[in-house]
């Protein structure tokens, strides 16, 4: 049965009442007026006084510009009346559907069209008035302009009233009301997996309606500060920066991606409506999606979660292959200030013989937070700085935000002022802005010169070897007093060469910084695969790039807002997340710390990140007690690294999540669909962290088969509950049965072996290469048989011939 939502502090999430920075006003039943005005403190005490009286008259500027702007005169509203005709096309069929109602106005309106065409990659395209799937920044090769190939097999058949469209994988019903039916299988008799209602124009927005039932979960929408189950509240399809720190129902935050996977009885899909324009998707008895301006067209995607992510990255792009040492450990601050202090750090990792792949350096490497103006005071020969680090094994990420400082001695403004690659306003001025350094404008990431000119400028740092990149503040964000914290509606873009404002660029701005800074690097760097985390984005973002939390408030609530985003993110096509360890506004407490690390040491970025004015966070900075905490968590993290190197290789190529919500064990049963302070990593482990204070132990529910404790071996039999330890130096993780796990030890590659219960078990897959690169991987698969001596053995099918390596039964075989 469906449980009432379960964060705590679940209030129904609400449109801020405030945009910008005064949104921390905005009233939370458990603060009091002191809390928000000290909230509000620190926003401004972040950005600095000087950037606090620029965001001011920026939000006075901004709100003036965003009054002016022009909006078309209000057309006629419509619905569609009568199917007056139906036609087959290549892939699938046009309706057409006679006006109704008309407008207030007197015009009379015109026919609405609908095309519902069957994709060959799986699922299907609907176009309401005349949208087809093109152009669109969200699909995989949009430069192509190419539409998504149709189905060859697509028939239309009609019963009664009633028109399908179909392949033998799935059926659309095309109702005389305009209403659809999606069913699995391709007659039509299939029972619904879903239905949507006519759309309604309102003369400014599309509305659409799609009904759920009840014993529906909704997950998806891009980075959400909500619980797992998106039922319930309204999101906002607008990136926006929270303002320095952000708690539970705070929405939009920096990622919206308007795609939501739906899990129920009747089956699972994906839905993915393809629109950058502003709009909402409210999740309640039904998925209402409004989109202003437009356009109206989304995908389904039907099939088992696996399956209906499979589609959908076919559709927007595979998830970009980090490279192997970014699924280490990342020791991250804003504020380490020097190489020496960098070099202090790394050192202070080899003395407590703490492994370490990557530090990062924030704004406060940059002259003045100026992009690519690396300071030669603090870091004056980064060179050596990275090539002494390599020795070690330790990557250095630079961060690299948008907004360029507005100084002609800034040779970032400029070079890109005479490439002409700025954001201009309404009136040919240059748009401008205020970020941290200070008064900024914007390139426009949507013409192919600037993402062309932008793509260069990494090449300092490439020769300088860093490794990768942290775009940041690309919502894009600006400092406003009040407001949307962005830039004003009616900035022009270049839309490659159809020309439009920000009301169509904004959602789509980062995608599009991510696409220059992929091909940059990859084209700087052939032999090794581009490495770039980004706080926003768009559908097709996990093409160039992976992301994190954000700026995630210190609370005990923030440590499960990090699992419920990070999955949530999986959902919507972005398997690589992880959050600020800690929370990034706030020092935490010595238990959240650990708690919130050994959390994280199970999601795929596993980084400690905090503002600058924080004490610092490393591993032994809460004292040798604490690290003796933690201590187990990183050391698990590298014993499992061939794990996740093969999950990675999984997530490149077919969209699975690393992270998966524990329906994924068994989307039919209901018990675990609302199961969010726990997940499955892979097919073979499941792991229940510990998300509140004071807690030592937890029960775990338990998916159907045995399931083993990873420290004791002790087995569990599902489905069911059962209650396992958590003492504070360890995270509770069960092994599916009949799971063969690679690991590593000692620099090699072991098996643990779990026998299996009644069924086989998943056995298991191992991806290996350099760890670099773009060669294919050798590609390895495990299963648990019984030999000729009626005792279980592991079996191997790989380029090897026979196992080439150890197998550790982590329970004695005769158990199994
Ligand atoms: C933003 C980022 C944060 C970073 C800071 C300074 O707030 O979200 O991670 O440290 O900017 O660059």
């Amino acid at each position: 049965m469906r449980p009432s939502r379960s964060l705590p502090g679940n209030d129904p999430v609400t449109p801020p009442m405030f945009g910008g920075w005064l949104r921390h006003l905005r009233p939370r039943s458990r603060e009091n007026v002191l809390d928000r005005t000290k909230a509000l403190a620190g926003a401004f005490q972040l950005i600095g006084w000087q950037n606090s009286l620029r965001a001011v008259r920026y939000a006075v500027q901004r709100t003036w510009l965003d009054r002016r702007l022009e909006r078309p005169p209000r057309a006629p509203s419509r619905v569609p009346g009568r199917l007056t005709a139906a036609e087959q096309v290549t892939g699938g069929a046009r309706f057409t559907f006679a006006p109704t109602g008309g407008s207030s106005s007197g015009d009379s309106a015109a026919d609405l069209t609908l095309e519902v065409r069957c994709l060959a990659a799986g699922g299907v395209f609907v176009g309401w008035d005349g949208a087809g799937p093109t152009p669109s920044y969200a699909l995989a090769g949009f430069e192509a302009g190419h539409a998504p190939a149709p189905a060859g097999d697509t028939t239309l058949a009609r019963e009664g009233d009633d028109w399908t469209v179909g392949t033998g994988a799935l059926s659309v019903t095309v109702h005389p009301s305009g209403g659809l039916t999606f069913r699995s299988g391709g007659d039509g008799h299939a029972p619904p997996l879903r239905h949507d209602l006519p759309p309604r124009w309102d003369g400014v927005s599309w509305t659409h309606r799609s009904t759920l039932d009840s014993d529906a979960a909704v997950l998806g929408l891009g980075g959400r500060s909500a619980p797992l189950d998106r039922r319930g509240g309204t999101y906002r399809l607008w990136n926006s920066d929270p303002g320095g720190t952000y708690a539970l129902g705070d929405d939009p935050l920096s990622l919206s991606i308007p795609a939501y996977l739906v899990v129920a009885d009747a089956g699972t899909h994906v839905a993915f409506h393809d629109t950058s324009f502003d709009g909402t998707v409210e999740v309640g008895e039904q998925v209402v999606t409004r989109v202003t301006d437009g356009p109206l067209r989304y995908y389904v995607f039907p099939g088992t979660p696996a399956r209906a992510l499979d589609a959908y990255t076919a559709l927007t792009g595979r998830p970009a292959l980090p490279p192997r040492w970014a699924l280490g450990y990342h020791q991250s601050r804003w504020g380490y200030g020097s190489e020496s202090a960098v070099r202090r750090i790394v050192g202070q990792f080899a003395e407590r013989d703490l492994p370490l792949s990557v530090i990062w350096l924030d704004i406060d490497h940059l002259v003045d937070n100026r992009p690519f103006n690396v300071d030669p005071r603090r870091y004056p020969d980064l060179a050596t700085l990275t090539s002494d680090l390599a020795e070690r094994g330790i990557h250095l990420v630079a961060i690299a935000d948008p907004g360029v400082a507005m100084d002609r001695r800034d040779p970032v403004f400029a070079g890109g002022l005479a490439a002409d690659v700025f954001c201009r306003d309404e009136r040919g001025g240059l748009a401008t802005g205020v970020v941290w350094p200070g008064t900024t404008v914007f390139p426009d990431f949507t013409a192919s010169r600037t993402r062309e000119w932008w793509s260069r400028l990494y090449q300092t740092y490439v020769s300088a070897g860093i490794a990768g990149f942290w775009h940041d503040m690309n919502e894009p964000s600006s400092f406003a007093a009040w407001g949307d914290g962005t830039l004003p509606l009616s900035t022009r873009h270049d839309l490659d060469g159809r020309g439009g404002d920000h009301r169509e660029a904004h959602n789509v701005y980062a995608l599009l910084l991510n696409h220059a800074g992929f091909d940059g690097v990859r084209r700087l760097r052939p032999d090794r695969r581009p490495y770039l985390l980004s706080r926003s984005g768009f559908a097709g973002l996990q093409r160039y790039a992976g992301t994190w939390s954000g700026d995630i408030g210190t609370a005990w609530e923030g440590l499960r807002i990090s699992l419920s985003f990070t999955l949530g993110l999986g959902c919507s096509g972005m398997p690589y997340s992880g959050p600020d360890i800690g929370g990034f506004d706030a020092h935490p407490s010595a238990e959240l710390y650990v708690r919130w690390f050994q959390l994280a040491s199970y999601l795929p970025f596993f980084r400690v990140h905090c503002a600058a004015s924080l004490p610092h966070r490393e591993p032994w900075a809460f004292g040798p007690e604490v690290l003796g905490q933690v201590r187990p968590a990183l050391t698990e993290r590298y014993t499992l690294l061939p794990y996740w190197y093969t999950l990675a290789w999984i997530a490149h190529r077919t969209g699975t999540p690393y992270a998966r919500p524990m329906f994924w064990a068994d989307p039919a049963d209901a018990a675990l669909r609302w199961e969010d302070d726990q997940f499955l990593l892979g097919d073979a482990l499941l792991v229940a962290p510990v998300l509140a204070e004071g807690v030592r132990e937890r029960t775990v529910r338990l998916p159907a088969g045995r399931w083993y404790d990873r420290r004791t071996g002790t087995a569990h039999d599902g489905p069911g509950h059962v209650t396992v330890p958590a003492p504070l130096d360890s995270t509770p993780v069960l092994v599916r049965a009949g799971a063969v796990l690679p690991v590593e030890r000692a620099g090699s590659i072991v098996l643990e072996v779990y026998p299996p219960g009644d069924d086989e078990g998943p056995g298991g897959v191992l991806f290996t290469d350099a760890g670099d690169g773009f060669a294919e991987p050798v590609e390895e698969r495990f299963t648990i048989g019984r030999g000729d001596d009626g005792g279980l053995e592991v079996r191997y099918s790989g380029p090897a011939g026979s196992l080439p390596y150890d197998v550790d039964w982590r329970v004695p075989r005769d158990r199994g």
